[in-house]
């Protein structure tokens, strides 16, 4: 009996995860089986290679390579003001709690390419909040924080982003908070400086600070569901009491062991605020 092309490829997967696991330490064994095997499928062909083990074989012998499929199943798709209206639940419903501290720690896990910190950097600013508040942006992709550091964005994406920013509710001069250079603008200084860029993986990695705020964004969507529950206990354990966590659209903390732990803040803006 011979095995179907589906099932074969679903071993040869597994094996490729196992390899990369084992040889490089990065861990992609428990995300979402689904988008992995169409993230994993598509390197194939964009490799010109004949199967998965041959991408393995590649994977193995060629650094480079792993760089490539790191790239491909990181997924660093990002907006800035992503979701008007989760902006405007940020600044009407947790802003008012959060002022109430002296000082605020903010952690974006899974920053991508950084738009995502900065549009909270302008929030924060417009709210007279950004002069008290370290924003510690992380991301498993190396190439992602290298833009994300750069802070430099194409003119055309940067005009899809004020439309954004004003149905967030922004009020003030979206463009003057770039720099212009030749059909780019690079996010000014001020909102730069408050951020700190590192390299953190969710699944592998441990909790590094207690924060007032944390935003994981269309991350956990990728995981399965037992990487899930694990991910959203190492957020759990990094927030303060009283903290609050952002989750993106598609994600929700329904059916999470740790769903008790927390009251609901905004349940259609997937904002939720520690209680115990
Ligand atoms: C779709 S982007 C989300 C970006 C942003 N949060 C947003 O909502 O627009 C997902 C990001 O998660 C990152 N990511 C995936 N697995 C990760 C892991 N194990 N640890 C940290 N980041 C991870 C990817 O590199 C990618 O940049």
């Amino acid at each position: 009996m011979e095995a179907s092309r589906e099932s074969v490829e679903a071993v040869e997967t597994e094996l490729l995860l196992e390899a990369v696991y084992r040889v490089y330490g990065h861990d992609f064994r428990g995300y979402a089986p689904a988008t992995l095997r169409r993230r994993v499928l598509h390197t194939v062909q964009v490799e010109g290679l004949p199967s998965v083990s041959a991408l393995q074989h590649r994977v193995l012998h060629e650094p480079q390579a792993l760089g490539r499929l790191l790239g491909a199943l990181s997924i660093p798709v990002t907006e800035m003001f992503r979701d008007p209206s989760f902006y405007r639940a940020l600044r009407e419903q947790v802003l008012p709690v959060l002022r109430t501290h002296p000082f605020l720690r903010v952690w974006h896990a899974g920053c991508a390419t950084g738009e995502e910190v900065y549009s909270l950097a302008m929030v924060l600013e417009e709210e007279g909040l950004l002069g008290r508040t370290r924003l510690y942006a992380t991301d498993l992709s190396a190439s992602a924080l290298e833009v994300a550091r750069a802070g430099v964005y194409p003119q055309e994406k940067l005009d899809a982003y004020a439309r954004n920013y004003r149905e967030a509710g922004g009020r003030a001069d979206f463009a003057a908070y770039f720099d212009q250079h030749g059909g780019h603008g690079r996010v000014v200084d001020r909102l730069r400086r408050p951020v700190i860029w590192g390299q953190h993986n969710l699944v592998t990695d441990s909790s590094f600070n207690e924060f007032h705020l944390i935003l994981c964004r269309n991350v956990l969507i990728y995981f399965s569901r037992p990487l899930q529950d694990q991910v959203q206990g190492l957020l759990l354990g990094s927030l303060m009491p009283f903290g609050v966590l952002a989750l993106g659209r598609h994600e929700s903390l329904d059916f999470s062991p740790h769903a008790g732990r927390f009251s609901t803040l905004n349940s259609a803006e997937k904002l939720y605020r520690r209680v115990s």
